[in-house]
């Protein structure tokens, strides 16, 4: 089954495989409203379905995400609770279906802070993450203050989103944000084959498991609120719009 949106998200099965790609390669694959909307829905829809084994995110055209649509940012009004993004991120959080990245390119703003809620993250040799909040004049989403200093120290996690460096694929293996390194063309069939095994376990067991290792789900809903409040506020400052202004000018 394929079902093709008209919203720059393909959504299709692969096997038991719900595959989502962000498929706006034009622009490195950046989230637009419509895209955050139907990657939503997707992720809602896979958890009512128990044909479902697990969710496969994936980029066309050789990039994972450029993040949230600058120009969408740039013209955003109102709380950080209204954006399209805090209905995606609060999916995620919320979501009892596995889910895997498999990261081809560039993993920039929350197409890096999206695999800190996938369960296993495979990524291409040339795959590069980076959170650039405080370039951007902005702060962490997506509970990215809480869940990347549990996952790699607070001193890397301070680095990274504090610094806003690039991490390569050797990096993000070595620090634990990606489970291996695999081939761009045979990555889209690892993570389904991944998705097949996790479908073929006991479905309870694996769910409890799965909310074991996730921990405390209000603890983070709670860190995506307390964040969307600081974003939406950041939104509206004069240095967010200068830097947003800056990268849509640069050309
Ligand atoms: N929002 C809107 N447009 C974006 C975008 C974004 N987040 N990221 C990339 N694009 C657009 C570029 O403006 C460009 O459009 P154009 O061809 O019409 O000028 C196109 O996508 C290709 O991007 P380009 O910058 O030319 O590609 P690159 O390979 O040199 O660099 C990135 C790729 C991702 C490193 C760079 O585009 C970038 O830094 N983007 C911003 C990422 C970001 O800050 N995201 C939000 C974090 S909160």
């Amino acid at each position: 089954m394929r079902t093709d949106h008209p919203d720059n998200v393909v959504i299709e099965r692969d096997g038991r495989a719900l595959v989502i790609t962000f498929d706006r390669p034009e622009k490195k694959n950046a989230l637009t409203g419509a895209m955050y909307g139907a990657a939503t829905r997707a992720i809602h829809e896979a958890d009512r379905d128990e044909t479902v084994g697990a969710i496969v995110f994936r980029g066309a055209g050789g990039a994972f995400s450029a993040g949230n649509d600058l120009t969408d940012f740039l013209e955003a009004s109102g709380s950080g609770l209204e954006l399209p993004a805090f209905g995606f991120v609060e999916a995620l959080a919320a979501c009892e279906t596995p889910m895997i990245a498999a990261v081809d390119g560039v993993a920039v703003g929350i197409g890096a802070t999206l695999i800190l809620h996938c369960d296993l993250v495979y990524v291409s040799p040339g795959a590069t993450l980076r959170m650039p909040f405080v370039d951007l004049g902005l702060v962490p989403e997506a509970a990215s203050s809480l869940l990347l200093p549990r996952r790699i120290g607070l001193a890397k996690a301070s680095e990274l989103l504090l610094l806003g460096d690039w991490i390569s694929a050797d990096e993000a293996l070595r620090l634990g944000l990606a489970n291996e390194i695999v081939a761009a063309g045979k990555l889209r069939a690892h993570a389904v084959a991944k998705a097949e095994r996790l479908a073929a376990k006991p479905r309870a067991a694996l769910a409890a498991t799965r909310r074991l290792i996730r921990g405390d789900r209000a603890e983070v809903l709670a860190r995506i609120e307390v964040e969307g409040r600081c974003f939406a506020e950041a939104l509206g400052s004069d240095e967010a719009k200068a830097a947003l202004r800056s990268f849509l000018e640069r050309k």
